[in-house]
């Protein structure tokens, strides 16, 4: 096989067989091909895209193509979840937690943040002494004993993921339905779970701007599930303002204790209840979603949740004293606030645009290789919706200077957007499919 055939066969709109698939995943992990001609490849994938059997191909080889988690000796069905990136999307914090604190095991391999997306990995380590990576020999003791475990992805697995979505980020062929629930549901898939709940993120601050794109996304994810015998279910929820007020690691590590306290609630909250819900009924442990919140629930109200979240601290190192102190937390030390310039209703946000003043403060990464300042963000003082008069502060932004402030504070003052007529009030939970 010559996999300049492949290119040009794609390239001119062909499907390609299980075998060439093949090929082409062992040519990317080995380095037999060269990144140019991978990176061809994806070029002719993203403009010809793959059908729903190549897709599933593909994505299998990928699950393939390194080592994978095997959870079989952990008691119960293990439900996995995995959010296609968004801004102050904290819900693991909350929902693993809650969801172990049920009796459902949680294994949760996470990733970074990139671009204006954040990361669950960057936000445990903003802990101190949190340890990310777990061996899969700590991961199975830890299932086995605590029930939760949240770490970083083994170096082995996915190895043809890694070397794909590098050269994707760089190549402009990140955004293609297939490569992207490939990438995802490899992933997943390798990590071993029995059932999977997708957050599909849909709107200015997601991948997919749009309801069909992010139904699209959804369908096909959950199509490679079923294909290999794993029950996908796929939230689709609004990213058209930040989910959580918080942006920033240690901030949304902050918010997501106080709702695990009890003390607030909102949107963040209630996807992850939605979510967190999904996992109890893939893990047969309810029947309904109604049911599923309403364990969840109660163990926020009993402080179960709090409980578990506590014990994966201590568990993986990081410094419990973090619950009742929050200034054990790192926060930068200059502070300013952006103004509202106008009397009105807050009328839309650019989401997109916030991550991007969220990535000004040096709370995220623009690529792989940068740094980050865990105790940089943005606290959100508005919502969609609110009335504000000039003057009011629409946002708090934290950062490590005065420079960095200032610049983060101009893409804030953007992209919210503030009008004398009221906007309709946005949904939250958009669609559901099972
Ligand atoms: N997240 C992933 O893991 N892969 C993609 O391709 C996009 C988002």
């Amino acid at each position: 096989m010559n996999i300049v055939d492949l290119i040009i066969k794609k390239r001119d709109g062909g499907k390609l067989t299980k075998e060439e698939i093949d090929f082409f995943i062992k040519g990317v992990t080995d380095s037999s091909i060269p990144d140019y001609q991978i990176s061809a490849m994806l070029m002719a994938i993203y403009f010809q895209n793959l059908d729903s059997e190549e897709t599933s191909e593909l994505t299998l080889a990928m699950a393939d193509s390194g080592s994978t988690f095997d959870l079989s000796s952990v008691e119960g069905i293990k439900v996995d979840k995995h959010s296609t990136g968004g801004v102050a999307d904290t819900t693991t914090l909350i929902l693993a937690p809650l969801v172990a604190s049920c009796g459902v095991p949680v294994v949760k391999m996470s990733g970074r943040g990139l671009g204006f997306s954040g990361g669950t990995l960057d936000k445990l380590e903003s802990i101190p002494g949190f340890r990310i990576d777990v061996t899969e020999e700590q991961a199975l003791r830890f299932a086995k004993t605590s029930g939760i475990v949240l770490m970083s992805q083994t170096d082995s697995l996915t190895p043809a993921d890694k070397k794909l979505y590098a050269l994707r980020d760089v190549t402009g062929t990140v955004e293609n339905i297939p490569l992207i629930s490939g990438s995802i549901m490899s992933k997943k898939i390798a990590a071993g779970a029995d059932a999977i709940v997708l957050d599909v993120k849909c709107g200015s601050g997601a991948f997919m701007k749009d309801y069909d794109s992010a139904v699209c996304l959804a369908e096909t994810m959950a199509d490679i599930g079923r294909s290999v015998g794993k029950e996908v279910t796929a939230v689709i929820s609004s990213m058209d303002q930040p989910l959580g007020m918080n942006i920033g690691n240690s901030l949304e590590v902050i918010e997501a204790i106080e709702i695990l306290k009890g003390n607030v609630g909102g949107d963040l909250l209630e996807v992850a209840l939605t979510l967190g819900a999904y996992m109890l009924m893939s893990a047969k442990k309810v029947s309904s979603e109604a049911e599923g919140k309403a364990m969840l629930l109660e163990n926020i109200k009993n402080g179960k949740g709090l409980d578990k979240f506590r014990e994966l601290l201590i568990q993986q190192g990081g410094n419990p004293g973090i619950i009742e102190d929050y200034s054990l937390l790192p926060l930068s030390p200059e502070k300013t606030e952006v103004l509202a310039d106008a009397d009105g209703y807050v009328h839309s946000m650019n989401t997109a645009e916030i991550g991007r003043a969220s990535l000004e403060t040096g709370a995220g990464r623009a690529s792989k290789a940068d740094s980050i300042d865990f105790g940089a963000g943005i606290i959100m003082k508005v919502r969609i919706g609110d009335t504000v008069k000039k003057g009011d502060a629409i946002a708090e932004i934290y950062s490590a200077s005065k420079e960095k402030c200032l610049s983060a504070a101009g893409y804030l003052k953007d992209a919210v957007v503030i009008k004398s007529e009221k906007p309709k009030a946005p949904k939250l939970i958009l669609d559901i499919i099972k």
